[in-house]
């Protein structure tokens, strides 16, 4: 299938309080950023859900309409930036009792992509995943 070449370095979406942005993001980040083998796709993908998926939380928890920013870096060293306008968090990586999930969603995360890296503080939570260097 022939391919149009577009110019284009960063690519930001704004999702609202709902879980079809998820999906949607998972979609442009298999279809815009490098191919993964068939372990890491999985992997970072599932990390990414579950980072989305706290976001979204944390805006209906505190009834907040604003939208979470993703953000997708094409570029020679590519990312994927995740920030929230929720109160942020500890990011200790212990698991949660504060909250009705099992808590290990971020455990899980960082296990399996461990350059995730997470800024938080009380305007919001930014989320980045630098992407594996192994990306073909
Ligand atoms: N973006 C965020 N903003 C504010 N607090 C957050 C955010 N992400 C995580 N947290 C806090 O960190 C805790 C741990 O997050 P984690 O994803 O590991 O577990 P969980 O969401 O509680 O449960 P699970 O993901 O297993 O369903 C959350 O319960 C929440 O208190
Ligand atoms: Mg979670």
């Amino acid at each position: 299938m022939k391919r149009e070449t577009y110019e284009c370095s960063e690519l930001e979406v704004k999702l609202s309080n709902n879980l079809e942005g998820i999906a949607f993001v998972r979609m442009l980040v298999r279809r815009l950023l490098p191919p993964l083998d068939e372990v890491q796709e999985p992997l970072l993908l599932g990390a990414l859900s579950e980072v989305v998926t706290n976001a979204i939380e944390e805006h209906v928890r505190i009834g907040s309409e604003a939208y979470i920013e993703v953000t997708l870096s094409l570029g020679p060293e590519p990312k994927i930036t995740i920030t929230d306008h929720g109160t942020g968090f500890e990011p200790e990586l212990r698991p949660s009792t504060t909250h009705t999930g099992a808590g290990l969603g971020l455990i899980i995360s960082k296990a399996v992509v461990p350059e995730m890296q997470i800024t938080s503080g009380r305007q919001g939570t930014t989320v980045v995943f630098p992407y594996p260097e192994e990306a073909v």
